[in-house]
């Protein structure tokens, strides 16, 4: 692939680590591709970051035609670039294509793109512990047309931005509040697709759980209101009686590091289940004392340990209120593998060639 690029002519100044909020700072590039029906994806070119001008009867605007991707690239100790397990970002995007009539993209294309922005960006990478270039891919609908179709113009877009570490003082457990009014996703929706209209549709509920003082939303299924799906933007797990138990996928993201907790827990010798898991079974399990601890997964946080779980008046501790031994060592296998301080052994991480 033959990408143009032109470089910025006004480099910003690198943030300091200390005001690394996620998703606030942004580096001086970004990657940019057209589609069209008649040529497939073209124009590759790499330009300074900047607005994306539009028309205002743009479909993805109106009608949310527009799905993303995350992922991070990290700078090991001896210098080299890493990414993680980016053909999984590449499948999952072309997933969410296809769920919203949108095209797929050559997953070498993909990663071949976010290769030569992260080379050209590599001074952003932060290498302090829990830091890394966050990488949002996006494709947006691009016809100006208000009729409800899809469009047959889009445009590929790849942004990064140095983020800190999730948890500002260490990781330290979460209170998570069940959500019983609204729901996230519903069988035959779009709730394993990144749709960017699944998550303005979570928006009520997070920002209700925050006033109330709880850092996530339990999302609960449509139907019973009573299945666990997923908490906020990550996946979830249980260990129940010293077995790993995390939903089946259908409704919920796939998310990369699901996958990877899954695989490194069946190395360990424990056993998974992923099938459905209703709350009043985990508050029996709770109430019995065999949830030994609970935690989230996903690219942002990697493991995020559960405290407290509110269900209606039932208040679950999980964990004991402390970070498990199951959550702080996948915690370190993950982030060790990912920073490439660990022996790679399943081939996850992908290594960004330097610029020629
Ligand atoms: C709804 C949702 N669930 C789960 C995840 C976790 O996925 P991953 O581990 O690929 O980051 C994400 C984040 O992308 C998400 O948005």
């Amino acid at each position: 692939m033959n990408i143009r690029i032109e470089l910025s002519k006004n480099p910003k100044p690198k943030p300091k680590i200390d005001d690394l909020a996620f998703g606030k700072n942004f580096s001086d590039h970004m990657f940019v591709m057209d589609y069209s029906p008649e040529k497939g994806w073209y124009d590759p070119r790499i330009i300074p970051y900047g607005p994306i001008s539009v028309d205002p009867a743009t479909t993805s605007l109106h009608y949310g035609q527009l799905i993303f991707e995350g992922l991070k690239a990290y700078k090991s100790e001896d210098g080299r670039l890493l990414l993680f397990r980016p053909h999984e970002n590449a499948a999952r995007m072309n997933i969410s294509a296809e769920r919203m009539c949108m095209p797929s993209v050559d997953p070498a294309l993909f990663i071949g793109a976010i290769e030569k922005l992260v080379a050209l960006e590599k001074d952003w990478i932060p290498n302090s512990p829990g830091t890394a270039l966050y990488i949002r891919p996006f494709i947006m609908a691009t016809d100006p047309m208000l009729g409800v179709t899809p469009s047959s113009g889009y445009r590929l877009v790849i942004i990064t931005g140095p983020t800190g570490p999730y948890f500002k003082g260490g990781m330290a457990p979460v209170r998570i509040f069940a959500e019983d009014e609204h729901v996230r996703a519903v069988k035959g929706g779009t709730g394993f697709a990144k749709c960017a209209g699944n998550y303005a549709g979570s928006m009520k509920s997070q920002f209700n759980a925050k006033e109330k003082g709880f850092n996530q939303v339990l999302w609960l299924d449509a139907i019973h209101r009573k299945y666990i799906e997923e908490c906020g933007a990550m996946n979830v797990f249980f260990i129940i009686d010293g077995i790993a138990v995390t939903p089946e996928l259908g409704t919920v993201l796939d998310g990369v590091t699901r996958k990877s907790v899954v695989e490194i827990l069946k190395s360990w010798g424990i056993l998974v289940e992923e099938r459905p898991i209703a709350i009043d079974e985990l508050a029996a399990a709770c109430a019995a004392g065999k949830v030994g601890e609970a935690f989230c997964t996903g690219t942002a946080a990697v493991i995020s340990p559960i405290g407290e779980l509110q269900w209606g008046e039932k208040t679950m501790r999980l964990s004991s209120g402390e970070i498990g031994a199951i959550s702080q060592k996948l915690h370190d296998e993950l982030v060790g593998v990912q920073i490439g301080a660990r022996p790679d052994t399943r081939g996850w991480t992908h290594k960004v060639p330097l610029q020629d």
